[in-house]
This record gives C-alpha cells, structure tokens and sequence, in this order.
C-alpha cells in the first residue's frame, strides 16, 4: 500500500517537476544519455519497439521464464518499468537510468528480494557516539579504492541480505587499515549466524535473507569473536542452511563502532580516518540506475537498503552548470549494476536518506589477534 502510494505520488510530482525544470531553465535531457535514448527514447514510440528491447535484456542478463504466461507477465512488468525509468529520468537528470538486471521485477518484488533494511529514517540517538574528528584539512577528493582498503564488487543474489555486505565491506577496510591486509570477510557468517537484535526497536532483528541491520551485525561480530574468511565461509545466497562459525578460523574483530552524526563533514572526516563506512539508503532509484551522479529533486528518506560507503568527490554537472560533489558507494548486486557495481549519490542535502544511519568500525590488530 504504502509504495503504491508513493508511486502514486512520485508520479505527480513528477509530473509538477518537469513544469519547475523547464520553468527554471534547466536544460532538459540534454546530450547525456545517449544509452537512454536508445533504450528508453524520450518519447512513448520506443515503447512501441519493446519486444526489442525485452529480446536484447533477455540475452544480456541471461533471462529465461518457466511458461509462456510467466514470459507474458514479466514482458508487461518490463514495459511498466521502462516507463518508470523515464520518470526517473526526470526527476534525476544528472544520473542515467533506463534497463537494468532488475526490469522485469515489480518494485514490491524488487524490494523484498535485493534490498534488506527496513526503517524509518531516525537521527542516530544510539550510546556509542563517534568522537567529532577535525574537519579543516580533509581532500577535496577521496577514493579508499585508490588506497587497497575495498574488496571486488560481490553479489548479494535474490536474498535480502544488503546489511551483510555492508558490514563485511566496513570490517575489510577497518582491518586493512589496522592490519595492512586485505581479506574478503563472510557474509554468510552473518546470514546464517547472526539474530542480534536492535536494542531501539523491538522485534527487529538481523534475519538473514528478510534483512538486518549493520550496526546490529558490529554487535554480533564483536560479541562472537570475528568474522571468517569469504574463502573459508562462502556465500551461498540462501538462509536455510545451519550456523557453521569455526572460532578457530576468525580472520577478522570488532575492537568497537560507533555511529556517526547527520554531518557531512563529519561523515567525510570519518571516512578518510576509520575507512569505508556503513551507510544505508533509500534504493528505489538504484532500480533504473544505469550511471552518472544520481541526484533526484525528491526521493523517499525511508531507509531500505544497505551498502558501502567508500569515498567522495565532485563532477561538473552540465544541467545544473556548476561542481556537483557526489558520495561513491559500493553496491551488492554484481559488477553489471550500475557504474561497475558502484553508485554515485550527490551530497550536501541527505538525498534518500544516504547521512542518516552511517556507523564506523575499528577492528582489532594482528598483535592482539
Ligand atoms: C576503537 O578501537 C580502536 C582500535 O583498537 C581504538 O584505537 C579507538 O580508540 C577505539 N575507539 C573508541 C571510540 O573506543
């Protein structure tokens, strides 16, 4: 109900926005998204040509449907979706969104298989406080991929399970900088193993493929020992399986974390000190993001999605002609999502909600291990 709402809603808006775009002489489309136009064209005559386009999104991600009715439905969700990534477009002109791996799901369909957070969007009012760190001297770009601190893109699959990953990605870079390795953790550990429980809000628990919470998992890892090797504790993308944590074989530990204030600045110092930080997301526009520096008029800051938080920098936006600084976040959903895997979200007004829950990690060092 509520997200049919809110497409409801996105829709009017959408439609009030494009009138305050051209009202305020925003150039309109403009010579980017050549991939758009193509796929989605500006105008409803491509989607005349949508068999087309659902034969060559077909071939591309590899998709095949049980019956001739599954093939019919899912054709319809792919026209409905292709609309979508026009409003999109719109509403977030300086990113591109057209077909994704995701076109042929329904948003509600989309939501319960690949994101895995669920919650209001609440300023941070947890004890553990992270310390306010010194802002003068920050870089006006910062990349920790540029540093050895962040893994390859992974693949969360159709399981709810985000929260993982951004709890592996934060306790990488946390132990590179304290241990001067890298080592890919293990998310399954956590899907498998991990029921902690948020203290602030009964009943929500980490809860393997129907989603958690990262600071939860910092919980979890602190209180059973570490984490373990992606190697030696593989992901498998399913729930069902048993708890098989080997104390023995701990690659990684929580030393403590903490959550980190509304702040960008402060959400930057944090970043470029501690390393890669945990963050979650309002996702509806990643559905359609294919690239660019997405930064919609309007976006929901309720918090589904959680992901990786790994530098920062600016762009020129030719719509809005001037520097437009952006967030770089790491994604779950495979290398052919996005910008190879990555996201790029514009700072400096909490857009979908991306400075509201962002917590840092300390790991334990070699010496103590
Ligand atoms: C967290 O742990 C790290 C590493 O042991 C330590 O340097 C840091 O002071 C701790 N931070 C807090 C807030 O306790």
């Amino acid at each position: 109900m509520a997200l049919r709402f809110s497409l409801i809603f996105l829709f009017s808006l959408f439609l009030t926005t494009s009138f305050l775009v051209s009202a305020n002489g925003y150039i309109n489309g403009g010579d980017d998204g050549i991939l758009i136009r193509q796929v989605i064209g500006n105008d409803d005559d491509h989607l005349l040509n949508v068999d087309h386009h659902f034969t060559i999104f077909k071939k591309r991600f590899g998709k095949t449907y049980a019956s001739d009715e599954e093939h019919h439905y899912r054709l319809s969700v792919f026209k409905a979706n292709l609309r979508r990534a026009m409003r999109h477009q719109k509403l977030d002109p300086s990113a591109v969104h057209g077909v994704t791996q995701f076109s042929d799901l329904t948003p509600a369909e989309f939501r319960r298989k690949f994101l895995g957070v669920n919650r209001r969007l609440r300023l941070p009012s947890d004890a553990n406080k992270a310390p306010v760190l010194p802002t003068e001297d920050l870089p006006s770009d910062f990349d920790w991929r540029d540093h050895g601190a962040v893994t390859p893109v992974k693949n969360q699959g159709s399981c709810g399970s985000c929260w993982s990953f951004s709890t592996t990605g934060a306790l990488e870079g946390a132990n590179y900088l304290s241990t001067g390795k890298l080592v890919s953790l293990s998310e399954q550990q956590l899907v498998d193993c991990d029921h902690e429980c948020d203290p602030e809000e009964k009943g929500s628990c980490d809860a393997g493929c129907n989603g958690g919470l990262m600071n939860s998992a910092f919980e979890y890892t602190l209180k059973a020992g570490g984490l373990m090797r992606e190697g030696d504790y593989p992901y498998t993308g399913t729930d069902r399986g048993t708890c098989k944590f080997d104390n023995t074989k701990v690659a990684a530990k929580v030393a403590n974390f903490s959550v980190v204030s509304l702040d960008e600045e402060q959400i930057a110092a944090n970043l470029v000190k501690n390393g890669p930080l945990a963050v979650a997301i309002n996702a509806v526009f990643m559905q359609t993001y294919v690239g660019g520096v997405s930064c919609p008029y309007i976006c929901s800051k309720r918090l589904d999605h959680g992901v990786l938080l790994v530098g920062y920098g600016t762009g020129f936006s030719p719509i809005r002609m001037k520097e437009k600084p952006y967030w770089i976040i790491k994604n779950s959903w495979g290398k052919k999502w996005g910008e190879n895997g990555y996201y790029k979200i514009c700072r400096g007004r909490n857009v979908c909600g991306v400075d509201s829950m962002v917590s840092t990690v300390a790991a334990v060092s070699t010496s103590s291990h």
